[in-house]
């Protein structure tokens, strides 16, 4: 059984600021730090670090190969990584507050460069019953969740960030969802109460797996009417960037493993922790000792 992570690679800019910018406002940053970043690339970085064989696919420029060396450096297979010569590597802008948390602006560059051959590419190495994690930063999601599913590879999807072209996909198609509240509702209906939602989201995907994830409120799972709930462990906060990428990934991680739902949910929430007590995306990620530790 195979791990293809087909995700973004982004160069974060990471402005701290007292208060978010507002329209029509200059505003001075205390600091300016970069990172390495992206959806994709700090989800296959949690995989690798949580002890999983991880393929990573995606694109990069010329100015990103920091990008692939971070991610060999750290045990994630870079095969099918593509070097692009004529676009730039992916970057965000992140504006972080004192409480710790983010804005973020995404340029999607050589993340946006993902071609249906491109796709064809790297899921030819592929088969029935390997298994695939997506997120929304990337081009041709929709054509990516076809293929995989075609060739009977379970899928996992991060719809993050939420925007029209999740509705491309199939969803039928998804074997796992790992979504925040927002995502949530923009999938079913808004709610306030938590437990509604997770009602609903299984009503629309009946054979699915859904993991609703609550910020500092922890996060629920649910599959075939059976619930549970995972507290989130308490940290002096410092940056909640890549926090859900970190949970992702030691929560997939963990389950290909062979460990139970709760079990699996437990370490993610205790990875998740660490993260948002450091600063920056990847390197907030940490490793699994630090976590069994924690
Ligand atoms: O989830 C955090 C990530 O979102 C950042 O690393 C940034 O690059 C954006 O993709």
């Amino acid at each position: 059984m195979k791990v293809l992570n087909f995700g973004s690679l982004n160069i974060d800019y990471v402005y701290s600021v007292n208060d978010f910018v507002q329209k029509g406002e200059t505003i001075s940053s205390d600091k300016l730090n970069v990172f390495s970043g992206g959806k994709g690339l700090n989800q296959s970085l949690a995989l690798s670090k949580a002890g999983v064989e991880v393929y990573h696919a995606g694109a990069i420029g010329e100015d990103g190969l920091l990008l692939e060396k971070l991610l060999r450096d750290n045990g994630v297979n870079t095969k099918f990584l593509r070097i692009l010569s004529d676009v730039r590597t992916g970057n965000a802008i992140i504006q972080k507050n004192n409480e710790g948390d983010n804005c973020i602006i995404l340029y999607g560059g050589s993340n946006k460069a993902i071609s249906k051959e491109m796709v064809d590419d790297a899921l030819e190495n592929f088969e029935k019953g390997d298994w695939l994690l997506l997120q929304n930063e990337i081009s041709e999601i929709s054509y990516i969740v076809e293929k995989a599913y075609e060739k009977g590879m379970k899928i996992v999807l991060n719809p993050s960030p939420m925007n029209d072209r999740i509705f491309d996909i199939n969803l039928n198609y998804i074997h796992c969802f790992i979504l925040n509240e927002v995502e949530a509702e923009a999938l079913t209906e808004k709610s306030d109460d938590k437990e509604v939602l997770l009602k609903k989201l299984q009503e629309k995907f009946p054979h699915a797996e859904i993991i609703l994830t609550l910020g500092e409120d922890g996060s629920l799972y649910v599959k075939n009417n059976e619930v549970i709930e995972q507290k989130a462990y308490k940290v002096n906060v410092v940056d909640t960037t890549a926090a859900g990428d970190t949970f992702t990934g030691y929560y997939l991680a963990e389950r290909l493993n062979g460990k139970i739902v709760k079990d699996s949910l437990d370490t993610a929430a205790k990875a998740a922790a660490i993260a948002v007590s450091r600063n920056g995306a990847a390197p907030s990620i940490p490793q699994k000792d630090e976590v069994l530790n924690f």
